[in-house]
């Protein structure tokens, strides 16, 4: 008898000590891949309604634009190896009372910064919020809580300057950055416009150190300038006060043969992701170059690594729904509700 009790609680042992990593999916997420999965149909999602959400900017509000579809705001990201924790916005604000969030980059950090916002004011209906805007910085302050979640609109990181010769980029110069001392956390982003040409591109010369030039290869400038703001991070962040993140790449969909549609010119139309984990298309040049400057900071920095995630949703972008109206094909920016509201249920994910 003795011999079968102990062998029926050896069983249990083996059992219960084998099923344990199963069951402990959320503990795992700081040690898991949370970048690798795939996205699945869940009808609890958005994480948000975009009525309840007055300020989202019209080059996001998808829904008010006329996009008819609403299946895109019906997907959660599913890691492969364990399960993301939901979005609490109570428990995000409690957890950063007092506390500052700054989002610091071009307009794909306004799309993840307008997102966090709709998921803290929805989940937490009665929190008195203030609005303002000043110069390129805008502050969304929850006044009961003392946080802080505000967008430092800076598409370069390094600066422009306005010189006799003209508006010289100075990839070796972060003035910059005296906007981002003393902020509690911190995500910071750019590309998008390195490969900007012609009337939108907002310098007329390239500068390191003496040496000024009219052009240059343009991931080589993306390169320095993020080397000179990782050194900025070295010298200038205590990771003991600052959680510091890089948003990583946020991929366009203008070219079909990258999914295997080579007959899609855009994204106009795509109402379902790419199903799977793997984007045929592959990673764009500048997330290896992304990632080798960050292999060399010394500073702990996150790489928010949304890029595969968002390659995969070719269907998320606003495309003739955007701020151009029809006129205009948008597959760089996210409608909100979506992908960007990801992006930051993995970011609380990585803070929790
Ligand atoms: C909102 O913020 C602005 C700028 O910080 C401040 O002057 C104003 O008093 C605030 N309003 C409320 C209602 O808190
Ligand atoms: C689209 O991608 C394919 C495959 O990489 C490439 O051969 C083609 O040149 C691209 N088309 C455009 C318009 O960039």
């Amino acid at each position: 008898m003795g011999f079968w009790v102990y062998l029926a609680s050896f069983a249990l042992f083996l059992a219960v000590f084998l099923h344990l990593p199963l069951h402990h999916k959320a503990e795992a997420a700081s040690e898991c891949d949370l970048f690798t999965g795939r996205w699945v149909v869940d009808k609890s999602y958005p994480l948000y309604n975009t009525a309840a959400c007055p300020f989202i900017e019209r080059e996001f509000s998808c829904q008010k634009n006329g996009r008819p579809d609403l299946d895109y705001t019906e997907y959660r990201w599913m890691p492969l190896h364990c399960d993301l924790v939901r979005f609490n916005g109570q428990d995000f604000l409690q957890r950063f009372q007092g506390k500052s969030i700054m989002f610091v980059g071009d307009s794909l950090s306004r799309n993840q910064w307008q997102s966090l916002t709709c998921m803290l004011v929805y989940d937490v209906p009665n929190a008195k919020y203030n609005l303002t805007r000043e110069g390129d910085l805008s502050i969304f302050a929850f006044t009961d809580y003392g946080v802080k979640v505000m967008l430092d609109r800076n598409v370069y990181l390094v600066d422009i300057v306005r010189e006799r010769i003209g508006r010289v980029l100075k990839l070796d110069s972060i003035v910059g950055g005296k906007l981002w001392k003393g902020i509690d956390m911190l995500i910071f982003n750019t590309w998008h416009w390195w490969n900007r040409r012609g009337p939108s591109q907002p310098w007329d010369y390239i500068q390191i150190g003496t040496q000024i030039t009219k052009d240059m290869d343009r991931l080589l400038a993306f390169e320095t300038a993020l080397t000179t703001w990782a050194g900025w991070v070295d010298s200038n962040i205590d990771p003991t006060k600052t959680k510091i993140f890089f948003q990583g790449i946020s991929p366009s969909h203008y070219n079909g043969s990258l999914w295997n549609e080579p007959s899609a010119k855009s994204c106009v139309g795509q109402k379902q992701p790419v199903f799977g984990s793997t984007y045929p298309g592959g990673l764009p040049p500048a997330v290896a170059v992304l990632k080798s400057v960050l292999s060399k900071i010394t500073k702990p920095v996150t790489l928010l690594d949304i890029t595969t995630l968002s390659l995969l949703r070719k269907d998320g972008h606003p495309s003739i729904y955007g701020l151009g109206g029809p006129t205009t094909m948008d597959c760089s920016h996210w409608c909100l509700a979506g992908v960007p509201d990801t992006w930051n249920e993995i970011l609380y994910n990585l803070i929790l």
